[in-house]
């Protein structure tokens, strides 16, 4: 099936209990005051979470800093066991970080560049991503770009051309945030691997929407956080650390949550846990690592599989509806290659989500392109009304 067939064409999948899925969106009280299309910036906020981060503020108020020890380190454990099952990786390669900027500054102080000093990524990368090696430029760093001729998708293949024996690493996303592109991770993990390179993946965009087992893919390093996919909210991000390279993971930056023997408060030494959690560094912010289990736990209860199989009936009915109107739509040809995030290539894309807000709909735009993202708890009527919308306010301007 193409984006070009008319929308009728796409029947609901008998595979999905839509049924089933509509029912959360009673967890979601956005999503009955708002039409609230903008999950891939910031995922809906469940009563779930709420009632954690209330939970949050019980324990303090009754137990103060006692809450530490056992109830809130413990909720940072159950938040690692569930993230380490969502990406099937094991626990003890997985460290939490207060955002995925943090989690890939320390990744990058932990890696050796004298003997391999390229690191190559997407030009289609989160500027984040990227930051993170430009910066290392005076340190002798090379940034090294693979650069997409559509500014859509990107071929595994380009890698191998670029991926050579000077490159220490290979970082990207495996979905673009500027397209919704998904990439054959495991196709640029080989030729990364191939040439004794690692490769870290970005995965802040497919985390909770698109299925990933890490050992299938064969990555090295992940990131991802809380705040879009996994409905959790800002301030808690997940590092994979495959576990034959926990060892030689030793960041430069660092602090008192990294060290093996963190409450002996030594000062006379510094040595790192065995486990991921050697990259950790400071307090953990504990209302959203309540708001994540909140989001974590809807996501385990749905999995990952059915809301993918969800948001690509929405994403190719969107898709369809924004083409009926002869719109151009900046996403990949290939269904299976595209993930919830929809980019409309509309003029002035601010003023249309200025004026979609003044209507109770949330959408979000990016230079050039007005980016809708259904999430598994939206609907075929939302869709309906962000596009009518936008049409009507399109016929406005004329
Ligand atoms: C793919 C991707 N990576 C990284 C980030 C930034 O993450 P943080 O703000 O936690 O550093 C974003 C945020 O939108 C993103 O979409």
């Amino acid at each position: 099936m193409t984006i070009d067939e008319p929308r009728m064409q796409y029947p609901v999948p008998p595979a999905i209990e839509h049924a089933e899925l509509l029912t959360y969106r009673a967890e979601f009280p956005i999503l009955q005051r708002k039409t609230y299309l903008n999950s891939c910036s910031l995922g809906a906020l469940s009563v779930r979470s709420m009632q954690g981060m209330e939970q949050f503020m019980e324990m303090w108020n009754e137990w103060g800093a006692h809450a530490w020890y056992e109830i809130w380190l413990g909720e940072v454990a159950k938040a690692r066991h569930k993230f380490a099952a969502l990406i099937g990786a094991q626990v003890h390669e997985v460290a939490i970080a207060p955002s995925v900027s943090v989690a890939l500054s320390t990744i990058a102080t932990a890696l050796d560049y004298s003997k391999r000093h390229k690191v190559v990524m997407a030009d289609l990368d989160f500027p984040t991503l990227i930051y993170q090696w430009l910066v290392k430029e005076r340190l002798g760093v090379s940034s090294h770009f693979v650069k997409s001729a559509d500014r859509i998708t990107l071929a595994p293949e380009l890698f191998e051309e670029a991926v050579d024996a000077q490159t220490a690493l290979v970082a990207t996303s495996r979905v673009f945030y500027t397209s919704g592109y998904i990439q054959d991770i495991r196709a640029i993990a080989d030729i990364a691997h191939k040439q004794g390179a690692y490769i870290l993946v970005d995965d802040y965009q497919g985390t909770g929407q698109i299925p990933i087992n890490v050992n299938a893919l064969d990555v090295d390093f992940l990131v991802t956080g809380t705040l879009k996919w996994l409905m959790g909210g800002p301030g808690l991000s997940f590092v994979y650390i495959r576990e034959g390279l926990l060892p030689l993971i030793e960041p430069t930056i660092t602090g008192w949550f990294g060290h093996r023997d963190q409450f002996q408060f030594k000062t006379d030494e510094f040595t790192f846990r065995m486990d991921a959690a050697r990259v950790e560094m400071g307090t953990p912010a504990m209302p959203t690592v309540y708001a994540a289990n909140g989001g974590l736990d809807i996501v385990q209860e749905i999995s990952v599989e059915s809301i993918c199989e969800r948001t690509r009936y929405l994403t190719n009915d969107l898709i369809a509806r924004a083409r009926e109107h002869g719109w151009t739509v900046h996403a990949p040809q290939e269904p299976e290659c595209r993930s919830s995030i929809v980019m409309l290539e509309l003029e002035h894309p601010q003023q249309i989500v200025q004026a979609l807000v003044e209507r109770n709909i949330i959408a979000d735009y990016r230079p050039g392109l007005l980016r809708i993202s259904p999430y598994f708890y939206n609907t075929i009527e939302e869709n309906a009304i962000v596009i009518d919308a936008v049409a009507e306010i399109l016929a406005k301007r004329k």
